[in-house]
């Protein structure tokens, strides 16, 4: 077992919780809250966001890390390809949401979350951004592309 295959398997685990609850809450918890009356629907949007934003800091931050250790010991022709660029443009994006926007209140102040289907597609294109990083990082990893 080296360094590299332990901070992949917890690259991974990270990614996992991460994505993995960014897609519960696009395609299950988002719909059906938009089904309730607006008042409670932000309510419920709230709680939501202050049970899971904190697990997806710490799971960002994992997959960060060891993103990054991983870079440090691959060679230039894995880390200078397409798909390593698409796991860092998630990153950086969800990154940017965690610890700025949300903390500075922005998806509120700028009546992002008041709009269903607005807060619903920009978490929709983030998923699937996120989505896409997965599937192009398992096939470019073994040297698919
Ligand atoms: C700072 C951001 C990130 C960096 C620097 C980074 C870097 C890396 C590196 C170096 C590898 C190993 C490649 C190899 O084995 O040749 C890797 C694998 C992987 N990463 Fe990332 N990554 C980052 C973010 C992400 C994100 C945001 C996702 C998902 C949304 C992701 C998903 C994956 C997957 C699925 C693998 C392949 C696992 C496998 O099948 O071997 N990474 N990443």
């Amino acid at each position: 077992m080296t360094t590299f295959n332990i901070l992949l398997a917890f690259h991974v685990l990270g990614v996992v919780w991460w994505i993995g609850g960014v897609a519960m809450v696009t395609a299950t918890l988002l719909p059906i809250f938009n089904r309730l009356p607006a008042a409670e629907r932000i309510e419920r949007i709230k709680q939501l966001e202050g049970r899971f934003a904190n697990q997806a800091r710490v799971a960002v931050l994992v997959v960060g890390i060891t993103g990054f250790w991983m870079y440090a010991l691959l060679p230039g022709e894995v880390t200078h390809t397409w798909w390593i660029g698409l796991m860092m443009l998630v990153w950086v994006l969800f990154t940017m949401m965690l610890f700025v926007a949300e903390p500075l209140h922005l998806p509120a102040k700028l009546g992002l979350i008041h709009s269903p289907r607005k807060f619903l597609v920009v978490h929709a294109v983030l998923l699937g951004l996120a989505l896409a990083a997965v599937f192009c990082g398992v096939i470019g990893s073994r040297g698919g592309f």
